[in-house]
């Protein structure tokens, strides 16, 4: 049958998506899938009619919360990855936390702000330094590290462009691990080496100062705890099929979840390709996998 690889959008990590969704279509075009793009920003969603299955390759709202997935649902065509639930989860940052928190599962300390005038009560709750993050959005966009009281109301302005209100995050100083998740597989952890002050866009997508490093350099016994620690939170929200969850370890080695990502970047730069090439899967191997995850 004919696969539908969506990519574009209108969602702010547009450009990512072309990106990612390029990099699919180009691998099952070579595997002989009869597969064509499918940007939903142009083009009404009744075209996809037309195709047997979609393989999705967007980004952030629109794309990733669930609404495309309901939308797919409605027009019987089945899709790759996470259902209607578990990508509305795992796009809000706030829910997915209070489930992990109700489960026991770690997640560093928060509040939520709706409006710039509440610095002091935050800064007495959760102290510095913190990371001011939209509630609902990828890529690092809209996102800020904060050292300090007086900065922290710009960095929540600046959140709030993408949604009413800012998720304040108690930053944990550490390593950063990210665990991408493959139908039954958990894949090798990669730690991320960034230059810049953190894994922001710049990081994410233009830096060559960028290190993933795979195998991770944790003990066994470590590495496969992180591993269960991602199978956990991914399973939590009711994420499925593939997908990655990005991870802090502090000073002490504790594991804290920051969040699940349904549809993860598949560009050159990403970390999912990484960890699958890691584990001897080649990119045309983990897009058909990918690609499997729609049967179901
Ligand atoms: N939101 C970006 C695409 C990622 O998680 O890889
Ligand atoms: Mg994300």
């Amino acid at each position: 049958g004919r696969v539908a690889v969506m990519m574009g959008g209108a969602s702010a990590e547009r450009a990512i998506s072309l990106a990612s969704g390029q990099t699919c279509l180009d691998a099952l075009v070579a595997l002989g899938v009869d597969a064509e793009a499918f940007d939903p920003l142009p083009r009404p969603l009744a075209d996809l009619t037309a195709f047997d299955r979609a393989f999705i390759a967007l980004h952030g709202p629109g794309g990733e919360d669930g609404t495309m997935q309901g939308a797919l649902e409605s027009l019987d065509i089945p899709y790759t990855g996470s259902g209607v639930l578990g990508s509305a989860l795992g796009m809000d940052k706030l829910r997915s936390k209070q489930i992990w928190q109700a489960l026991g599962l770690p997640t560093p300390a928060y509040r939520v702000v709706t409006s710039a005038d509440s610095s002091a009560a935050v800064a007495q709750a959760l102290g510095f330094p913190v990371f001011v993050k939209p509630l609902r959005e990828g890529s690092s966009l809209g996102t800020t590290p904060v050292d300090h009281e007086d900065d922290l109301a710009a960095a929540v302005a600046a959140a709030r462009q993408y949604g009413e209100a800012a998720l304040v995050e108690r930053c944990i100083v550490g390593t950063e691990y990210t665990v991408a998740v493959l139908g039954d597989e958990i894949l090798p952890p990669i730690r991320i080496d960034v230059a810049e002050p953190f894994y922001d866009f710049e990081a994410k997508y233009r830096s060559e100062a960028t290190r993933m490093t795979i195998p991770c350099g944790l003990s066994a016994e470590r590495e496969s705890a992180l591993q269960g620690l991602a199978r956990d939170a991914f399973a939590a929200i009711d994420a499925r099929g593939w997908g990655r969850v990005d991870v802090m370890a502090d000073e002490r080695g504790d594991f804290w979840l920051l969040e699940v990502n349904t549809i993860p970047g598949m560009t050159d730069h990403s970390l999912v390709p990484a960890a699958a090439a890691a584990h001897g899967l080649d990119m045309a191997t983990l897009v058909w996998r990918i690609l499997l995850t729609s049967w179901r």
